[in-house]
Formats: C-alpha cells, structure tokens, sequence
C-alpha cells in the first residue's frame, strides 16, 4: 500500500522523511516543515480563525518569521529590547488540504516556538495554546481536521504580557511541522537513549520507546531497534514485543550491546543512530531515527569537568537567541556560522541564555562537538501568570518536560539549569525553594543521567544552601562563587557568566579608562578591552581566576555574539544618567566577543590567544590611523599566543614585553602593553616570540584615504531553500591595499539574479538604519551582507558602490 502524499496548498510538498532507510518505512511516518504559502497580519481583527475569513490582503510570509525585525527602529524605544516594534498581537494563517486517505492517520502539528502566547485553531475552533514562547510543544490536530478537504490553521501570537531583557522578536519564529503517523506510533520526542556501561571495549545502549496505541483494539507489536554507526554500518539490533492497550502508551525498553564504541568527544563528535521500527504482524507501521552519542560525563570536587575520563576546562560563550539583522527567526545557516566563528576562536562549549533554544541548536553542537549547559528559564519568565503554587508545578512541569524529553538524546547537552539569576528562587521568597525543588525534580524524572544546575548572582544567597538542591555550583561574576564553594566544596563551579567585558568593535577612546566602568558620552565603548559594568570583570580576571582555582571548571564569557537589546551602558536610564535623552539609547549590546554581525572585535584575538595557543595568534591594537595626534601618545596592545614581543613604530624598538605568568594584576599574564608610545604615522610592526623563537610578526600602516571596495564572501554556493545564506563583508582599501579603518562610506547593493537581500548591518549598536535595506554605511571600515537563497536555482551578481571608490561584485551560485 502506499500512502499518498500530503498536498498543502494545492502544491504537491515532498514530505521530509525523517526515516529515508527504505520505501517501506517512508509510508509509515511523513514529515512536513510548514514554511511556505502562510499569510500573516499584525493586530488582532475579528474572527481571524474562522474558515470563511478572508486573509487575502494579508502579507505572505515564510516560517520561521519575525514580525518586527524588518520594521524602523523608534529612537525614543527602550534600547533594552532593541527598538524595534515587537510588542503587539498577530495572526498566521495556512490553509492545509488533507487527502481522504489520511482519515486513518493521527496528525500532529510541532511547533519550536512562537512569540508568545500563541493560541492554535484548526478550522476555527482552538486546539491548544502555549504559555512559554521558547519553548516546543505539538497538538494533535486529528480530531479537527476534514480529510478530504481544505483545512484553516491560524495561530495567534500576543507579546503584550510577554516582558523582555532583551530583544524577543514576535510570532511564529522557529519552524512548524506536519506529522502524520498510524494510530500505533512512536510519540512524539519518544525515545530516550542512553548509555549505562561504557568500556573501551563495549557499551551498552539503553533505548526506551514511548509508543501510543490510537486504535480502537489492543494491538500485539514487536518493537525493534537496529542501530547504526556513522558511516550508515549497522552495529546492534535487538527487539522486543508485546501488548499495548487502546488509548494508553506503553515504554518499551531495550539494551544493545555494542562493540568497541566509538566516543562522542569535542574533537571527533561521533554520532550512533538508532532506528526504531514497530511491527504489527510483519507490517512496519511506524519507523523513527534518532541521533545519539556514546560519552562520559563527570564533575569532580577538585578537578573540574571530565569528558570521557579526561579534563576539559570549559571554554564557553553565552548566546541569546537573535540573528542580528534576521532577529529571531531561526535559521540554521546563521545558528551554524555563529557556532563556527566561536569554534575558530576556541570555543568548546554553549550556553544557551536563557531559555529553551531551537532543537537545530543542539543538533549542530552533537555535530560539531560543542558541550551545551541547556537553560530553561531566564529571571523574568515568571510572567507566564503563575499567581498559584500549584500553577507554578502545572508551568514548571510541561515545559521542563518538553525541554528535557525534546534534547535529552543529544550527547553535547552536558548539565541542566532551570534558570539564571531568578531572584525569588535563590533568596528564598514566596516559596523559592520549593520552586527550585519541583524544577530540579521534574529534570530528574525526565533525566536522570545528567547533572543539574541554578545559575545564581547573588552571593549571600549561598548561606541558604540552595546548592543543596543541585549539582554544580554555577556562578554569575565577580568570584560570587567563592562562597557557595567554601559552604560546599564537593561541588564543581562554572563561572556561568564571566567577563561582561564591553567594547565597540574599531572604537578607541584615550586615555584608557582608570576604572573598568569609567564611560563617556561618546556613545561607544572603547575597544581596549579594559571596560566591564560594575558587577563584572575584565577578560583577564576570568583566566586568572582559572589558573588559579583548578577547581573551576571553566567559564561562559557574557557574550560570544553581541545581541538586540541590553545595550548596557548606554540603555535608557544609563544615558539620561549621563545627561542624554532616550534618543541617544543604543539599539544592541556591547558585550559581544564579535560584533552584531559577527566581525571579531579585538577580545576575540584574546581569547583565541588563551583558548587556542595551539594557533598562532598576533593582533595588535589600535589601528595607525591618528591624524591630528601626532607626538601625543597612544597605547599599543599585543594579544598574541606567545609569551614576549618586541615592538616597532617605524624600525624603531620601543622594546620587548613578556607576559608575566604570576602577576597578580591579570592583564599583565595574559596581553603584552605598551602604554606609552608616542604616534607618528607611518608603520607599527610586532615580532612574536615563543620560548625565545619567532613566531611571526605583524604590519600595521597608517591608511591613506579609502580608494577601493572589497567584497568576501563566506559562501559562494547556495542551497535554494529559501533560507542558506552568504554573509558577503564590505570593506575599504586605500591606493596601496591598506585597510581603511575610519571609512565610513554609504554603500550602495545592487543585486543582479536570484536570492534576495535578509539583511545588512554594520554592528554599530547606534545604526538606526533598517536591517532591510539595499544600502549600509561602513563602520570602522566594515559592513555586512546577508544574501538569503529563495528557492529557484540560478547564478546571482552582488555589486558593492559608493561615489568616489572603485566598486566590488561578487558571484554566488544557488542550486
Ligand atoms: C547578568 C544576566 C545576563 C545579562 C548580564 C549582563 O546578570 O544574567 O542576562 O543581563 O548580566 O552583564
């Protein structure tokens, strides 16, 4: 029999089939991502969900969208959640033809997250809502739908009682599937696989199957297993059979052995796949894959975290969930070149601030072998209208179960938080650890095998011995940890959030700050990595506190990207404080180790120096481009992986730096300074050294004024999917090939071919210029482009101009 396919819109979908292993198992299950033809509006007119409304007008949309990011910023907005209008109601709608042979199938609507509140109707009548925006959840839609016929589904999304410390976006931001299953099905997230024995020479993998009986019988079924190894080889089978009740669900449970397991590790992430078939009779009626690692994990008192019985001293960013100028509609191919550009720089680890992240998250982590510490709430996700307790154990128990259930197979999720910094549940108020014990109870019960955190800012809190209640110490700033680490020291600490260093990529500002939070008007940040609000630190803090405390398994530096919103210290009462009005508020953060767009500012060569001395690293800070200064002086910083280093402002020595390896003041361990140098133009070169040999050496010019265009970009071939993307930078030269470091020209896109335009920005968190526009400024000398595909094949020209420069084009091919 085979089981015709979906149709959606009258367009013949070829469905995504999870289980592709052989014809006969592609009928039992098809799965549908629902990402195109859905019409959208903002606002709330009357009867949206009803089958005979007329959305035509309606604006067309792809899903995942975010409703506000394309919008203009309002200048007077609170900087703190980005400026841009994300407050407001909305609806989707999608019209979904379900042929009559699917009258016997159960089907399932998934969706990762929509912002917020969303409230599901299938031809009208409500299926089911959601009260957290972060997170997953699926509706089983059968009972509404007409087989046979046209459906109406529409979604309504409310962010007016959503609050925010950040940019959340708007809508139905990551994707939504279709599923359609026989009524004996494997649930939904309904395996659980995990590893019990690991030898070198065997492990043993456990899989527990959810399996829902839908029928109207009890039904006899054998439930097989067959797990494959990376390289699609099988390595283990085993089955098991029984009986299933009508209407109940059933475990069933099973333990393969294999041979000589290969280790899921940072450094070869290797991926086992089980394939979980059900057998009625002989008959396949449902199949289900899913991806897993064989590892160990361990926290230790003394000797922080341990991979597979070795150390590994986590080398973490925090990340929020935006894209920059894509906001927060997800898109893998911007989740994977953030991931990309923090492995470059070292990187082997993720914290996913602060709540549930897409499901792509953790699935490019298992693949790149990053470690994910997997948060579930940030501080002020109470506006879920938890007034009761006994409200608060219904919220915390069907979000923390879909967060566990939906990533407990994932091998990089290495710890559980319930959440950062959340104020009741640290101090103890209006029932905060009782609140702590459901949530960590709840993890439990769905998993057992990891370890489970608290994220946790205040330090007297730890009199209280709210650890008691948990794993590991984690830790905002500050050494707040020391405390809780001296009540308790059989506990590992992460410093969950370090650093909080603050910086404008290109920007510098003399003298150098005398305090870390000494800020001007200026609107900017210094880029000598020496400014940190008052309860942070400086990066160097951090590794020195590292160094010092091997206890300490490693930190998350607040953060790996900059982010819309918390443009601390330029958020509204930050600058009225200063004298300014909420117009002079910024729009994005200044704590990114990159920029908005992912440009390295200079902290990133300084981690990278730290976190990958296998690399050579030699950066040097400011740019030479100081006209009017000359004879005055300006400090010169060396980030570099080697120890001592000897600088030149035109062939002249101003003499050999070494770091100083048990300084107490932490910057002189980690970068070389030279705090008096007198500029002139011209030529400023490092020499590097290593265990007294030469590692490289490094030319910086005095730039002369910006003559040419140069576009790169990091993709030149496109999947047409509608969402791959090529990041093209834009940058200036001048005549001899320098790097123009002030340039701050209006450029000008001009797009010959498929694709389109997602975005364009410069990291500037003071740019209230359209993230959807065909023109962006330089700033600093750099810009960005995002080319998204669409979905037709075809070659692609981009073109970079402004009056005066010879302008850039780049070819991109999408296929
Ligand atoms: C922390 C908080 C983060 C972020 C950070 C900025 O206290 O957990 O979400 O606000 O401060 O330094």
């Amino acid at each position: 029999m085979k089981s015709p396919k979906l149709v959606l819109n009258n367009i013949l979908l070829v469905s995504i089939l999870l289980f592709a292993i052989s014809d006969i198992k592609a009928q039992s299950r098809e799965v549908l991502t629902l990402q195109k033809d859905w019409k959208f509006i903002k606002g709330n007119p009357e009867n949206a969900s009803g089958t005979d409304f007329d959305a035509t007008s309606w604006q067309s949309v792809n899903i995942p969208h975010d409703w506000a990011i394309g919008e203009p910023f309002m200048i007077d907005g609170d900087g703190n959640t980005g400026k841009l209008p994300w407050k407001g109601e909305g609806w989707y709608r999608k019209k979904l033809e379900i042929p009559s042979a699917y009258q016997n199938k159960r089907i399932f609507l998934i969706f990762d997250g929509v912002m917020a509140f969303p409230k599901v109707y299938v031809n009208g009548k409500l299926v089911g809502e959601w009260d957290y925006g972060y997170n997953s959840f699926s509706l089983d839609v059968t009972d509404y739908l007409n087989f046979g016929g046209d459906n109406i589904l529409a979604v309504h999304a409310n962010t007016t009682e959503h609050d925010s410390r950040w940019y959340p976006g708007g809508g139905i931001y990551r994707k939504v599937q279709l599923l359609a299953v026989n009524p004996i099905h494997v649930d939904v997230w309904g395996t659980y696989i995990t590893t019990p024995i690991v030898k070198p020479n065997y492990a043993d993998v456990r899989i527990s199957t959810s399996v829902q009986n839908k029928s109207a019988s009890a039904e006899n079924i054998k439930v097989e297993q067959v797990i494959l190894n990376h390289l699609g080889k099988e390595v283990g089978r085993t089955s098991i059979f029984g009986s299933i009740l009508p209407g109940k669900n059933k475990d069933f449970e099973v333990t393969a052995q294999i041979a000589n397991p290969k280790r899921w590790d940072i450094e070869s992430p290797v991926l086992y796949n089980a394939v979980t078939t059900i057998f009625k009779n002989d008959d396949v009626i449902d199949t289900y894959e899913t991806s897993f690692g064989i590892r160990t994990i361990k926290f230790t008192a003394n000797d922080g975290f341990h991979l597979n019985d070795k150390r590994v001293q986590l080398k973490g960013v925090n990340l929020h969930s935006d894209f920059g100028p894509l906001g927060v509609a997800f898109n893998e191919r911007a989740m994977e070149r953030q991931l990309e550009i923090m492995k470059s720089m070292g990187v082997n680890a993720i914290r996913n601030s602060h709540n549930v992240a897409a499901p792509e998250l953790l699935e490019l982590c298992d693949k790149m072998g990053l470690l994910v510490l997997n948060e579930a709430f940030d501080k002020y996700d109470e506006k879920a209208n938890i007034t009761k307790e006994t409200d608060f154990d219904e919220f915390a128990h069907r979000n923390i179960r879909n967060f566990v259930v939906r990533d407990r197979n994932h091998p990089s999720v290495f710890l559980w938080s319930v959440g950062n910094e959340i104020g009741d549940v640290q101090n103890n108020i209006n029932n905060g650890f009782k609140r702590l014990h459901t949530m960590v109870n709840y993890v439990n019960k769905y998993d057992p095998t990891r370890p489970v955190t608290l994220v946790n800012d205040n330090m007297e809190s730890a009199n209280l011995r709210h650890f008691d209640l948990y794993d590991v110490h984690s830790w905002n700033y500050g050494r707040r940890y020391r405390l809780a680490r001296q009540l308790e020291p059989n506990k590992s600490v992460i410093i969950s959030e370090s650093a909080s260093t603050v910086s404008t990529r290109g920007f510098y500002e003399f003298p150098l700050p005398k305090v870390k939070d000494e800020f001007t008007k200026s609107l900017q940040v210094s880029s000598y990595d020496l400014n940190a609000p008052e309860w942070a630190e400086i990066v160097d803090d951090d590794f020195m506190w590292q160094q010092d405390e091997s206890y300490i398994a490693g930190e998350f530096v607040w953060t790996g990207f900059d982010y819309l919103g918390e443009p601390t210290p330029y958020f509204n009462e930050g600058v009225k404080k200063m004298g300014m009005t909420d117009k002079e508020a910024s729009r994005s953060s200044y704590f990114g180790i990159v920029d908005l767009v992912g440009i390295p500012k200079d902290r990133y060569y300084l981690y990278k120096s730290y976190w990958k001395p296998e690399e050579t690293t030699i950066h040097l800070l400011p740019h030479w481009n100081w006209e009017g200064k000359e004879g005055e002086n300006i400090p010169v910083f060396v980030y570099t992986n080697g120890d001592c280093a000897e600088l030149f402002i035109n062939g002249k020595s101003q003499g050999m730096q070494c770091k100083k390896p048990s300084s107490k003041i932490s910057t002189e361990r980690f970068r070389l300074m030279w705090n008096e140098v007198v500029y002139e133009p011209g030529e400023v070169k490092v020499v590097a050294y290593k265990e007294g040999k030469s590692i490289g050496e490094k030319v910086l010019k005095t730039a002369g004024k910006p003559y040419r265009i140069r576009l790169t970009a990091d993709k030149k071939v496109l999947k047409a999917n509608g969402t791959d993307l090529s990041y093209v930078l834009v940058e200036a030269f001048d005549k001899a090939g320098n790097e123009c470091p002030l340039a701050n020209n209006n450029i000008e896109i001009l797009l010959d071919g498929e694709g389109h335009i997602a975005g364009v920005d410069n990291g500037n968190p003071q740019s209230f210029d359209a993230f959807k526009s065909n023109f962006v400024k330089l700033f600093y000398g750099k810009a960005m482009i995002i080319l998204s595909s669409d979905f037709k094949k075809g070659k692609t020209k981009l073109t970079a101009k402004t009056n005066g420069l010879i302008k850039d084009s780049v070819e991109i091919v999408i296929e």
